[in-house]
């Protein structure tokens, strides 16, 4: 029937066009509808997450605001002489009030983000102590931390800031061998990945920045092959090695550590940061990966999270293919543009060329 409606409309004058423009037309409005559903369901899930209101103990949203407010006084210890010697006091009044909080809800005061807080308001006090005023502002802040330390001694650990550090010698060339090794692999050995390897990928992810240090960054991790070929199922890019996958990651980041929607796009960036540098860190220790879009509709979202056990506010942010590679496998060569089409500098006298092009010539 088909087949002789189009031999119909390809025999009429103009019939081709028309029906290329009615195709056309359909083909926006999906399109459109589809955009509608995507930008609909970013609406809610910012309007849902995207804040720090609590209720009860919500260690999470807690942790992210402490650190927010903790960092402001760790960084700007780190200024050039020339900044002001008195900073802070809302941060440091702020810090109080979330120290105070964590107390309440009786968390653990041995914790890594507490620690930390203990460590910089050590610091704090130290620079406040070396202003020679009698302001009672700043007395008073020198009084509370006193207490707080009193409270709970901040660990060795924790001592902030640090002598900046210079990257050791010819680590260049080990950091251009690592990334030229780094290809995605799709061909994997059935071999079980350690979790200790995992682990030690995953310390070096989270060495990446962060907006004001909050690390949002979570992976959840799949190990049985049932488990695995149901959240693969969900996704498009793993035909042909999907079931070779002995390990399935599903990068995420926790949209509770960010206050608004103007932070809509920090927790992509953030994680995406943390990935790069967890895919080195696998590499490093002789494991293959191969990140898989996560570029679906909002029902598929929702479907990846109810098959990995994913809590709603952890925004999906790639699957990531990990284990050890097939013998001989083979990877795309994937070449890379120019530099020209990356770098555009804005300069009377820098240009694209590298120093080690400059030095040749
Ligand atoms: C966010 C993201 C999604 C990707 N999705 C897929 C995918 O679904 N399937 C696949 O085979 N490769 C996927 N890749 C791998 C890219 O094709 C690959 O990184 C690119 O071609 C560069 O090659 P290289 O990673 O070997 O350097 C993805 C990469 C990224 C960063």
């Amino acid at each position: 029937m088909r087949k002789v409606l189009k031999k119909i409309v390809f025999s009429i004058p103009g019939g081709p066009e028309a029906l290329a423009a009615t195709r056309a037309r359909k083909r926006r409005r999906k399109v459109n509808a589809l955009r509608r559903r995507c930008y609909a369901a970013d609406v809610a899930n910012d309007i849902r997450y995207l804040n720090w209101h609590r209720e009860g103990a919500d260690y999470w949203k807690l942790s992210s605001e402490l650190i927010f407010q903790h960092h402001k006084l760790e960084k700007g210890l780190c200024l050039p002489p020339e900044a002001r010697a008195w900073f802070g006091r809302t941060a440091a009044l702020e810090t109080f009030r979330l120290m105070e909080e964590w107390k309440t809800h009786g968390f653990d005061r041995s914790a890594p983000v507490y620690q930390s807080a203990l460590g910089i308001l050590a610091a704090y006090r130290a620079r406040l102590e070396g202003i020679a005023d009698d302001n009672p502002e700043r007395l008073e802040l020198i009084a509370r931390i006193t207490a707080y330390l009193e409270d709970t001694a901040p660990e060795p650990a924790y001592a902030t800031p640090l002598p900046a550090r210079p990257a050791p010698e010819g680590v260049l060339p080990m950091l251009q061998e690592l990334a030229l090794a780094r290809r995605s692999t799709r061909n994997f050995t059935d071999r079980k990945v350690d979790p200790a390897m995992v682990a030690e990928a995953a310390r070096i992810g989270a060495l990446a920045p962060s907006a004001c240090n909050r690390q949002p960054w979570k992976v959840h991790l799949y190990d049985d092959p049932a488990r695995i070929r149901a959240m693969l199922e969900l996704q498009n890019g793993n035909s042909g090695f999907g079931h070779t996958v002995p390990l399935l990651a599903v990068i995420c980041a926790d949209q509770g550590s960010f206050f608004d929607s103007s932070e809509r796009f920090e927790p992509v960036l953030d994680g995406g940061l943390f990935l790069m540098s967890f895919l080195y860190g696998l590499q490093a220790q002789g494991l293959a990966s191969c990140c898989l879009n996560w570029a679906v509709p909002p029902e598929r979202d929702a479907e990846g999270h109810a098959r990995g056990d994913i809590p709603p506010e952890h925004k999906i942010l790639t699957f990531l293919a990990v284990g050890h590679p097939a013998p001989g496998a083979v990877v795309p060569l994937s070449g890379r543009r120019p530099l020209e089409d990356t770098l555009h500098w804005h300069s009377e006298t820098a240009s694209v060329t590298s120093p080690a092009a400059a030095a040749a010539q």
